[in-house]
């Protein structure tokens, strides 16, 4: 399932940490970006080998963060804060915008497999509310235009921008931007 690069990235990534256990974090980031958002049960088993853990050490640390996807996921993940600051400064509006446009509530992939939409809590954005990330890339001070706007330049894209989902193995820190 994973390829022997990505095997390799998670034993580069163990070798970081006094105790190698504590990579597991990013194994499963390495695991989910080489599996194209998700990490499926094969992949599960794959990084508890390589890191000689039980699958059900995997599984268990995975589910329990909500940035590790079960399910296959659209090209596109938005992630709309519904934390408090983003609650009172339009959050809701957000996720209208995402039912309007892509015809999707939190949890659901749109059927064209473009967009899977997620509520999460705390974005650490609070100060430019309400946030969102689509491919874990930070939007901030978002109007409902603004996302309308943008959820139609991410339709007209052939090419899925360079993201947490699929850029080489480990997750770059993405610079902030606003929304237009
Ligand atoms: S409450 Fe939304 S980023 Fe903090």
């Amino acid at each position: 399932m994973l390829s022997e690069q990505a095997k390799q990235a998670i034993r580069d990534q163990m070798a970081r940490y006094p105790c190698s256990r504590s990579a597991l974090g990013a194994a499963l980031y390495i695991a989910q970006q080489e599996c194209g958002g998700h990490v499926p049960t094969p992949a599960i088993r794959d990084v508890a080998e390589v890191m000689g853990l039980e699958p059900a050490d995997v599984q268990s640390t995975m589910s329990f963060y909500v940035m590790y996807n079960k399910e296959p996921v659209g090209r596109y993940m938005v992630e709309i804060c519904h934390n408090v600051a983003c609650a009172v400064l339009g959050a809701r509006q957000l996720f209208e915008v995402m039912e309007h446009e892509c015809g999707i509530h939190a949890g659901e992939t749109s059927a064209d497999g473009l967009f899977t939409l997620k509520g999460v809590e705390c974005l650490a954005a609070c100060g430019g509310a309400p946030a969102l990330q689509i491919n874990g890339i930070y939007h901030e001070n978002v109007s409902p235009q603004q996302l309308t706007q943008l959820l139609g330049q991410l339709k007209a894209q052939s090419e899925t921008p360079a993201s947490i989902y699929n850029a080489t193995y480990l997750p770059e820190r993405t610079p902030r931007s606003g929304a237009g």
